[in-house]
């Protein structure tokens, strides 16, 4: 397993968000993590990157506990992130945003990585040298994904990346996620309202109340998700 959550606990002071999740993705995968509000989606998506601290449990990536790993050594080891709503430096240019996710990487890792990503991305080319806080929400958002994809990371953990978005966006972010998925990028994400996520999907999991209620393949979570009007 690339990615193997064990029994994780998390608590927000006196809150339980997350209790006994077990969650496993392996190499090449497309995982999804469906649930309403409040279900845990993105406080799992948010422990495997150590942005909230494990309470109980453990995660394991390519077979290294991260317990003791920093948020910042995580996306070193190849995991990427994209965060739930935009979230871009909003003086710093697109092209400037964008680059900050391939952070450590050589100038032609960097140049390759923005080539492709203006092809899937026209946008980040149109708008290249303009701040990132002048552009539309869902601009923004396309701008944070590409930070994230920016690196071709091994795992790329995606909270919510159609919430809110045009059918125009949602087909090249997931032209973007195909594509990453050919080159060898295995991806976790989650999402409220499950349809364009279940197209990319190869299995899932449904959560509730912080706890892992189903876990099935694609079929079996659009039948859960759909008796339960996630769709
Ligand atoms: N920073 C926080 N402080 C206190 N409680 C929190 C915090 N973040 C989340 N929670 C609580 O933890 C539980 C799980 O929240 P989480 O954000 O993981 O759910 P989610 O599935 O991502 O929901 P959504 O679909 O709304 O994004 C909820 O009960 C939520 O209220
Ligand atoms: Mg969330």
């Amino acid at each position: 397993m690339l990615l193997e959550i064990e029994n994780l606990g998390v608590r927000y002071g006196g809150i339980t968000a997350l209790n006994g999740v077990s969650i496993a993705v392996a190499e090449g995968e497309t995982v999804l993590l469906v649930g309403a509000n409040g279900a845990g989606k993105s406080s799992t998506i948010n422990a495997v990157i150590g942005l909230v601290t494990a309470a109980s449990g453990r995660i394991t990536f390519d077979g290294k506990d991260l317990g003791s790993v920093p948020c910042e050594r995580r996306a070193r080891l190849g995991i990427g992130y994209s965060p739930e709503g935009r979230r871009v430096f909003p003086t710093l240019t697109v092209t400037d945003n964008v680059l900050t996710g391939a952070f450590g990487l050589g100038r032609a890792r960097q140049r390759e990585a923005l080539d492709w990503l203006v092809t899937v991305f026209p946008l980040l080319k149109d708008r290249a040298q303009q701040p990132a806080g002048q552009l539309s929400g869902g601009q923004q958002q396309i701008v944070a994904l590409a930070r994230a994809m920016c690196a071709f990371p091994r795992l790329l953990l995606l909270d919510e990346p159609f919430l809110g978005l045009a059918p125009v966006w949602i087909e090249q972010i997931s032209s973007a996620i195909t594509q990453l998925k050919a080159r060898g990028t295995t991806v976790l994400m989650t999402e409220q309202m499950a349809r364009p996520a279940l197209k990319l999907a190869t299995r899932g999991y449904v959560m509730r109340g912080g706890e892992v209620r189903r876990s099935g393949t694609v079929a079996e979570i659009r039948a859960v998700a759909l008796a339960e009007e996630y769709l």
